[in-house]
């Protein structure tokens, strides 16, 4: 295919304030790293942005730049950060207690970069939560109210620390499961309803508009709903905004996405997926109130689906048994362990089984993908791309699509998609993997 032109993308010069919704786990071994990262203690280690390269052109001219020469993108040095938490530890505090990293490495040499992280009140409600109290919290008669105070804090935020550019990321709890209902469709409906405190409308959503509505890009790494609603999307189109979701693919989800495809590639059966966690950190206490855990379980149950196709392979994938567990056991705290059996057949229906025992640390996994979010939703912000973000599919367990589109899964489809997406935002040739030329052309 013929390289096109070059989309203009604005330099990535100055600082770019990184808000996370919630200081816990994820966001605190996310901002603790980048620090001992930029202190030269450690190397960013599971981030695309920072370590990964990208083919261009043919394989005979041997270019594969780092990506983040190819592009302009935000550096590490440029990074600021920020939160929300309804739990008023700071940084430093909420390290210790996640327990992720260790205290003497990771957390103690950056103790005052960690401190000087104070989490803004949150727009909190325990409604949505149920296993959190939180004290930090927000006062508002409605949750219009409250979302105006969100968006002060974003523009108080990027004056006190000089920010050229801001993006929000959701780390914050998984919140109780809430279907796409009237008040979603339009930004009437929703204004409407925020006015009228409808149960409906979740924090998440509120932490989501203030962002589209301060021109800040939009990340969800939780399954709630957040920005993955018609009035939300048509918001961040309408304002030019990038935007994307939902839940951040990390463990047992993103082994499934590189399994299930293989399956599907090779025409294998499967019978039965049984997918069963243990996890004893606060999203795992979390997770263990059974509306929490809906959420989430739709989240990781629609994976399969979507890869297997069952309509299209019904003697193959068409009666599939899948069952997912989470299960709050203290011990372990955020070292989860994940177990898969899986029940496939072969030639002839033959029956074969897969185990696999994933021993992961979640916000060890999911730290790097919030780097890449950030770095990455400013890029498309910076290249005047809007909306949703399905290029970024590659970090989300159940990814945000157009209307009457589905989701793609295969993690390696996915970044197919993405490094296609920067080629194309840098006018380089698409690679197909044709191949032919390399035999046919003399
Ligand atoms: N770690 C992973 O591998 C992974 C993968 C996918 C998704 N996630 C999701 O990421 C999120 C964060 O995970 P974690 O391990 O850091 O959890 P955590 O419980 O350690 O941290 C979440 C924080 O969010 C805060 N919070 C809750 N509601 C809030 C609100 N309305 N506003 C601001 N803050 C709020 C909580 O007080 C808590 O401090 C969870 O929703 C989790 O399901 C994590």
């Amino acid at each position: 295919m013929a390289p096109q032109s070059a989309r203009s993308i604005t330099p990535a010069k100055g600082k770019l304030g990184v808000l996370c919704v919630g200081l816990g786990a994820v966001t605190t071994t996310f901002m603790a790293g980048v620090e001992n990262i930029r202190q030269g203690r450690s190397k960013p280690i599971g981030s695309l942005t920072q370590m990964g390269t990208i083919r261009l052109g043919k394989r005979t001219e041997a270019r594969t730049p780092l990506i983040n020469e190819f592009v302009s993108l935000a550096s590490l040095e440029d990074l600021v950060f920020g939160a929300w938490d309804p739990i008023p530890d700071d940084g430093y505090e909420s390290a210790l207690k996640c327990g992720v990293l260790d205290k003497h490495e990771h957390v103690e040499p950056i103790a005052d970069f960690l401190k000087s992280i104070k989490p803004m009140p949150a727009v909190f409600d325990q409604f949505y939560v149920k296993r959190l109290v939180g004290t930090n919290v927000k006062k508002g008669k409605t949750k219009r109210d409250l979302a105006e105070a969100l968006r002060k804090d974003i523009r108080d935020f990027k004056a006190q620390h000089k920010c050229d550019r801001l993006v929000m990321v959701w780390c914050a709890s998984t919140e109780v499961f809430i279907a796409p209902g009237p008040t979603h469709q339009t930004m009437a409906t929703f204004e409407k309803a925020m006015d009228a405190n409808d149960p409906s409308i979740a924090p998440s959503m509120l932490y989501a508009y203030a962002a589209i509505m301060e021109g800040v890009p939009y990340a969800n790494g939780a399954p709630n709903l957040s920005c993955d609603l018609p009035a939300i999307e048509a918001l961040a189109r309408e304002k030019g905004v990038p935007i994307g979701g939902k839940d951040f693919k990390t463990g047992q989800t993103m082994l499934k996405t590189v399994l299930a495809p293989m399956f599907k590639a090779r025409m294998l059966g499967v019978a039965g997926w049984y997918s069963t966690n243990i996890l004893g950190n606060r999203d795992g206490e979390v997770l263990d109130d059974p509306e929490s855990f809906k959420t989430k379980e739709e989240s990781k149950l629609g994976v399969l689906e979507h890869t297997l196709q069952p309509k299209l392979y019904p003697e193959l994938y068409g009666n599939i048994y899948h069952k997912v567990r989470i299960n709050y056991y203290p011990p372990r705290g955020d070292n989860k362990e994940g177990w898969d059996n899986i029940d496939i057949f072969g030639w002839l229906g033959y029956p074969m089984q897969i185990k696999v025992d994933f021993l992961c640390r979640d916000s060890i996994l999911a730290a790097p993908l919030v780097l890449d979010l950030a770095i990455f939703f400013d890029l498309a912000s910076r290249a005047g791309l809007s909306g949703i973000q399905e290029w970024l599919s590659f970090y989300f367990k159940s990814p945000q699509v157009g209307a009457g589109l589905y989701p793609e899964h295969d993690l390696f489809i996915q970044l197919t998609k993405l490094k296609n997406t920067l080629r194309y935002l840098k006018g380089e040739e698409q690679i197909t993997h044709l191949g032919i030329e390399y035999y046919e052309n003399d």
